[in-house]
């Protein structure tokens, strides 16, 4: 068995800390609205809370973009509120990770104010300056929220790169004192205590230094970075000093999310050795699952099909055995809501879907990641119109399609936005079925779903059958269960169009999983023991999201995972309690 790590046995659970509970009234979610809600977390029982960005910020991406990484975002709290919230997370035996945003800077950090002063100013070479080519842009970069990745300076005359908002401009990481910087705000923030980093687009540190234009699509004037500056020439090494600098000496967990990153170029983020990182995310199967061509970018959608989803999800799985470990999630703060996504979210499937796909998920090999609200089947927002959003990428993307390129309707807009926006994950957790679910006393920054009167962890709670406790019972079987956590992973039922099935294999046990994608009846084989004799019956149910099953059949969104006691193992036949067993 590999080598055993509490944040392969841990399950984390993200906190979008805007959007989680309001201490004060004012709308915004904050650091003492968690510290009171952490008996609730501690109750679905996961190990490790990650904090979206709570560092002081103009919120122009919602803390993603950090003008001072060693303070807390004035609508957030304090550094005293930041400290006691730690001791409890502490003392309830769970850890904090932070989220690592280094790719870039707000605009108003110290460093960029300094920067774009002059071009001998000391902290110019902090970011990345360039003159313009022909009187334009350096190149035909486009920022990932629309538009050029350059913006221009009067006071020097030259362009500034930003791959994300120009209020978040990107920092020079050629340049050594800028990583003398981000190994320093690391420890900084070590010493205090936290216990790890989520990094924020990781694979965006290292850009080609001949920044070559990109390709466009037809009709287009900006064209694709991702060649010259996703998992960029110099972006290993980088990580490889930062570890030896910062994370080598702490016992702390990191994950990268890492965009457009290959199983290839995982095994050496998260290579067994410990040399970078212990986990990234992957994409593939959010971005790559829905959409087959990418006229609009990622607003391009379709429901995802479980067939591509099981390919992407398989391969990852297969690819990593032994060579890295793996992230699973399907739900982020910047994902529509996964039960509307990959589920069914009308009132007659939502629980079953819900519970389907976390069973699906949360059995396979790798750390799970639980995003706020998740655990409740939370679903997407019926937005109706752009000015209930508040994501700069929506905003930025309907002004691109719809006001200046008149490529769609506003009404085609607000349907990719209610579809895919990333607002969806943004609305507020609904506590419980009082005004504004229980999120604030005030006014909410955005709105709450209208679905919050039935949706809630109030009602969840009292509700023994309910997505919380499936959750609940889903994270003890990680804990009570060696096998889901250390067991390798085998794809069964791969022709199936219907059913997600696979098997994880550890010493003398196997444990199988089914999960039923569709609101039909679909004929499944794969567990003879309904038939067997209960008494000689070896096989164990670890869970399921129905009572009770119908032999050879999987019901609408049935999932279920069994684990078998095997007395011997061939490529395909076990024998079980003195029958044979064929997967
Ligand atoms: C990551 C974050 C996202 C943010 C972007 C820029 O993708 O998850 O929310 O907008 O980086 O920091
Ligand atoms: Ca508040």
């Amino acid at each position: 068995m590999e080598e055993r790590k509490w944040w392969k046995e841990s399950v984390i659970y993200q906190i979008y800390p805007r959007s989680f509970a309001d201490s004060n009234g004012d709308g915004i979610g904050d650091l003492n609205g968690i510290t009171e809600h952490l008996p609730y977390l501690e109750k679905l029982g996961v190990d490790v809370l990650w904090l979206s960005p709570v560092y002081r910020s103009p919120n122009d991406d919602n803390g993603y973009d950090i003008s001072d990484y060693r303070s807390i975002m004035t609508e957030f709290g304090s550094m005293e509120d930041f400290d006691r919230l730690l001791a409890e997370v502490h003392a309830r035996g769970m850890k904090i990770v932070m989220d690592l945003v280094v790719n870039h800077t707000s605009d108003e950090h110290p460093w960029f104010i300094e920067s774009r002063k002059s071009k001998d100013n000391p902290y110019r070479n902090y970011y990345i300056w360039k003159d313009p080519r022909d009187g334009h842009e350096p190149n035909n970069w486009r920022s990932c929220f629309s538009g050029s990745a350059w913006e221009y300076c009067e006071e020097t005359g030259m362009y500034y790169l930003h791959l994300f908002s120009k209020k978040q401009p990107d920092l020079n990481w050629e340049n050594p004192q800028v990583r003398r910087e981000v190994y320093d705000l690391m420890t900084w923030w070590c010493e205090k205590g936290i216990d790890g980093f989520r990094m924020d687009v990781v694979n965006l540190f290292s850009k080609d230094q001949r920044f070559p234009d990109g390709i466009t699509l037809p009709g287009e004037k900006y064209g694709d970075f991702s060649p010259y500056a996703v998992n960029g020439p110099r972006i290993h090494e980088f990580l490889q000093e930062m570890n030896r600098e910062v994370l080598s000496k702490y016992d702390i967990m990191t994950v990268g999310e890492a965009g457009g990153v290959t199983t290839d170029e995982a095994k050496k983020y998260a290579a067994p050795d410990g040399s970078e990182l212990n986990m990234v995310f992957h994409f593939e199967h959010t971005d790559g699952a829905a959409a087959d061509q990418k006229v609009i970018g990622k607003w391009d959608h379709g429901k995802p099909r479980m067939p591509v989803i099981r390919r992407i999800l398989n391969k990852w799985q297969l690819q990593l055995e032994g060579k890295a470990w793996g992230s699973l999630y399907w739900d982020n703060h910047d994902q529509p809501r996964a039960v509307s996504r990959f589920g069914n979210d009308t009132p007659n499937w939502r629980v079953l879907s819900a519970k389907m796909l976390a069973t699906c998920l949360h059995m396979q090999k790798g750390t799970p990641y639980i995003y706020q609200g998740e655990e409740l089947g939370m679903t997407n927002m019926p937005f109706s119109s752009l000015e209930d959003c508040r994501d700069i990428e929506s905003i930025n993307a309907y002004r691109q399609y719809v006001t200046e390129k008149k490529l769609i309707s506003g009404e085609e807009m607000m349907e990719c936005i209610r579809t895919i926006g990333r607002d969806n994950a943004r609305t507020p957790m609904q506590w419980d079925s009082s005004e504004n679910a229980g999120f604030t006393t005030g006014t909410p920054w955005i709105m709450v779903n209208p679905n919050y009167t039935e949706i809630n962890a109030e009602a969840a709670l009292a509700d023994p059958d309910s997505v919380f406790y499936y959750y609940q019972k889903l994270i003890r079987l990680r804990h009570d269960h060696t096998i889901v956590v250390y067991g390798t992973f085998e794809p069964l039922l791969m022709e199936s169009d219907s059913i997600y099935a696979y098997r994880r294999i550890l010493d003398d046990h196997t444990l199988v999983v089914a999960c039923n994608w569709t609101d039909q009846d679909q004929p499944c084989a794969l567990f003879p023991e309904d038939d067997a004799d209960s008494r000689t019956n070896p096989a164990k149910e670890l869970i399921s999201n129905y009572a009770s099953h119908k032999a050879g059949i999987l019901q609408p969104y049935e999932a279920r995972a069994v684990l078998f006691h095997i007395s011997k193992q061939s490529p395909d036949t076990w024998s079980c309690a003195g029958r044979d067993i064929r997967f």
